[in-house]
């Protein structure tokens, strides 16, 4: 594995709506920032009353993103990877609300519980220990079908794939196998066609089951935590992508960076988000999850935020997180 270096590879990333490179102007070092009017985004509003519109929390003029459309058939799903091999940065709670919020407005959403410390089955009730088949047999083991391992969630439309700790073993089985990058790929495709979306919880790591996870997907979402650190380790989980994308998985985009854990009151959350977006531009979703005890307390409830607390600002930021995605085509 390459050590990380402020030497920046961009990313061939794509806009999922267009289909067209995004074009990040970060080139060379992190640390070589260019001054003056190039720094200005070429997108800046023109109507007056754009103009005056509040700047949201990342900087720029967060679009109204319209109420999803109904579907009137579901599937193929698209399938999005949550990733950062930082630890407790909201992966977790991201795929539990996003999933939620999408399953809200009428998607059928399937999340794959892809950590051993199961934290996302944990975080929906479901009481790991006791699961004779988790997504571990599915990976490892052959005759499983995977409509038997997933599981009803108690949000309509929501439903999981679960693991727990025998997940742990099978980053070393999975070493002998041939393609062992696919696996989870080929674990996935007999039930994509019954979902609208995929979300995958990655665990805090960059090994061969995150990058199962990344070869299964058409996206990838980076949620960041907004402190001083949160870029660290950015720069190797890009080439991570990169490289996935380049040998394994052509259609792989990032679908977006996701700040979270924001405190609007502090100068350093605002300067965190600035920085981000300085780095990565249109990539930085508008939407931004702050930080409150709500998240934890739903995770202790085993309940999805849109429903522990349906009327919280919490809750509508995952809603507007859907709507950011549908809106980007990231999602259906
Ligand atoms: N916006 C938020 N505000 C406050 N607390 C949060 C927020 N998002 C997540 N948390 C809490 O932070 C902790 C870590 O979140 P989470 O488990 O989602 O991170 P993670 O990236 O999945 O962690 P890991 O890398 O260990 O899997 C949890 O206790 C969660 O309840
Ligand atoms: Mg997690």
């Amino acid at each position: 594995m390459t050590s990380e270096t402020s030497t920046w590879q961009t990313p061939t990333i794509l806009d999922p709506s267009s289909g067209t490179p995004y074009a990040p102007r970060v080139s060379g070092s992190i640390a070589d920032e260019q001054s003056g009017e190039d720094d200005q985004p070429d997108d800046l509003p023109e109507s007056e009353e754009a103009l005056l519109a509040p700047l949201g929390p990342t900087g720029r003029v967060t679009p109204d993103f319209p109420a999803p459309q109904p579907l009137s058939a579901h599937g193929p799903a698209r399938v999005i990877a949550m990733c950062n091999q930082k630890g407790g940065v909201g992966k977790t709670t991201t795929t539990i609300n996003l999933g939620a919020a999408l399953a809200e407005v009428g998607r059928r959403v399937l999340l794959v519980d892809f950590d051993p410390q199961g934290a996302l089955s944990v975080g929906l009730g479901i009481q790991t220990h006791d699961l004779d088949v988790t997504i571990y047999n599915l990976l490892v083991e052959r005759g499983h079908d995977i409509r038997d391992v997933i599981t009803q969630t108690r949000t309509p439309g929501l439903d999981l794939v679960p693991a727990n700790i025998d997940l742990s073993a099978a980053e070393v089985q999975l070493v002998g196998e041939v393609a062992r990058e696919t696996v989870l790929a080929r674990t996935l495709r007999p039930v994509l066609d019954d979902y609208d979306a995929v979300l995958i919880d990655c665990q805090p790591s960059l090994g061969l089951l995150t990058v199962n996870a990344l070869t299964a997907s058409h996206g990838v979402i980076i949620p960041l935590e907004c402190e001083f650190f949160a870029m660290r380790g950015v720069a190797l989980l890009v080439e991570t992508i990169d490289k996935v994308c380049d040998r394994l998985n052509p259609r792989l985009t990032v679908d977006g960076i996701l700040a979270t854990m924001y405190d609007g009151r502090t100068l350093h959350s605002r300067e965190v988000v600035r920085s981000v977006v300085d780095h990565f531009q249109d990539l930085v979703f508008h939407t931004v999850i702050s930080r409150t005890v709500k998240f934890p307390d739903a995770t202790l409830a085993a309940e999805p935020i849109t429903t522990y607390a349906p009327s919280s600002p919490a809750a509508e930021s995952y809603r507007q997180l859907a709507r950011e995605l549908i809106a980007r085509g990231g999602a259906a």
